[in-house]
């Protein structure tokens, strides 16, 4: 599968829907050697027609567009109307009304889908669940790769079966919703973190991986690739960057100290989605129903009414569990960054106490560290020298 035709770098720049994910931004990633990322959810058909045009205007280099599953009608009325009841108060505290949870519709899927057959792109993912085979083929027959998110071992292992050409293996770290193929309430405490998942679907499967989840420094990436990735999918670490689209109290609170960690919840929109914990989250999490897309409706206008109001108590602060260290800078610079932190951590990769004990030579010294019975100048070594051209990636 040619995955290394579209990646110069090993670095992929989430889909991020809801604003961040801005044709700026995704081009200035292509740019610099990685894979920018349209996100199709939450948009009309015509809106990810506007911005794959806007995107194409902005750079020659290859770029995926990502779009949203729909999902099987299955949630209680009943408990969806008593959340709305619940959600009262806020209603009145921003001044704004619940929106109507059953809006439905299946966010226009079918007509993105037949939009990217008919003007193809060279990438589509696909999240919240595995597309059929004729659905995948469809995009196959135009010249475009498809990718599916996997959350488990059985996910991939379906995914490969369907036909997909990539996996992106997001583990249970990431920021944002989780793209389990099924939201099973039983299994919320189930997910994987993502170095315990990887080597799982890599020995499920025969695909090439894109590992996402917490990752915001090339060591992590040089971590993933040793573990079975081709390649690593960010989001939280370029929601800072300024050609991301993220409200700026999302973007300031992601290393505001008095948010002190993430914790997956349906609060905002019915299905388990990792974000920094705040006042809505605390209040509603505990008791939000698995009603998704329903309470993103519900909860939509309660959430632009925060943002508006500079509240960030009351918006859904999206991110992974490596938000502490993300940085502020333009996202080809990230890329650029991320690259020479990949780089460094081939060549060095047991940390500064390994550094320490490192001989003129350059060779890693004593029987007891790391590099003495692992294979240094084999797996990572090699590495090391195959890195400057990484575009040879799956
Ligand atoms: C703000 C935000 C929005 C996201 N939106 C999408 C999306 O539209 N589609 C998708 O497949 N994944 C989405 N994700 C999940 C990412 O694809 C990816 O799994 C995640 O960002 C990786 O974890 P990280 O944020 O710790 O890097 C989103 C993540 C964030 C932070």
């Amino acid at each position: 599968m040619p995955l290394g035709s579209f990646l110069h770098h090993p670095v992929v720049q989430a889909p991020m829907a809801g604003g961040a994910s801005r044709p700026e931004l995704a081009a200035a990633v292509c740019e610099a050697g990685g894979l920018g990322f349209l996100a199709g959810g939450y948009k009309s058909a015509e809106a990810v027609q506007e911005e794959v045009r806007a995107l194409r205007a902005l750079t020659p280099h290859p770029f995926g567009v990502n779009l949203f599953l729909p999902q099987n009608p299955s949630a209680d009325p009943a408990a969806v109307a008593l959340y709305g009841e619940h959600l009262a108060g806020e209603a009145a505290w921003y001044s704004t009304p619940l929106g109507d949870p059953n809006r439905g519709g299946d966010d226009e899927f079918h007509a993105k889908l037949t939009l990217l057959v008919r003007d193809p792109v060279p990438m589509v993912s696909f999240t919240f669940g595995c597309p059929t085979r004729e659905m995948l083929d469809a995009l196959r027959e135009v010249g475009t790769v498809t990718a599916v998110t996997v959350t488990t071992p059985a996910e991939a292992v379906a995914a490969e079966a369907a036909g997909a050409d990539v996996l992106c293996v997001q583990g249970a770290e990431a920021g944002g919703h989780q793209g389990t193929h099924r939201d099973d309430p039983g299994q919320d405490r189930a997910a994987l973190g993502l170095l315990a998942l990887l080597p799982q679907v890599r020995e499920a499967v025969d695909l090439p991986l894109v590992a996402a989840g917490g990752i915001v420094r090339g060591c992590q990436i040089a971590a993933v690739m040793a573990a079975g990735a081709d390649a690593a999918q960010l989001g939280t670490a370029f929601l800072p960057c300024p050609e991301s689209g993220a409200h700026r109290l999302h973007k300031k609170a992601l290393t505001d100290p008095s948010f002190t960690h993430t914790e997956p919840t349906r609060a905002f929109s019915g299905r388990p989605a990792r974000g920094l914990v705040n006042r809505f989250m605390r209040e509603h999490g505990p008791y939000a129903p698995a009603a998704y897309p329903q309470v993103h409706h519900l909860t939509a206008g309660l959430r632009r009414a925060a943002a508006a109001a500079g509240d960030a108590q009351g918006m859904a602060l999206w991110a992974g569990q490596g938000h502490r260290l993300v940085r502020e800078m333009p996202a080809g610079d990230l890329v650029r960054l991320l690259v020479d932190e990949l780089h460094e951590a081939w060549t060095h990769p047991y940390g500064t106490g390994a550094r320490e004990q490192e001989g003129p030579s350059g060779t890693t010294p004593g029987t007891t560290t790391p590099g003495t019975t692992t294979p240094v100048t084999t797996t990572p070594g090699a590495a090391a020298t195959a890195a400057p051209t990484d575009g040879a990636l799956g």
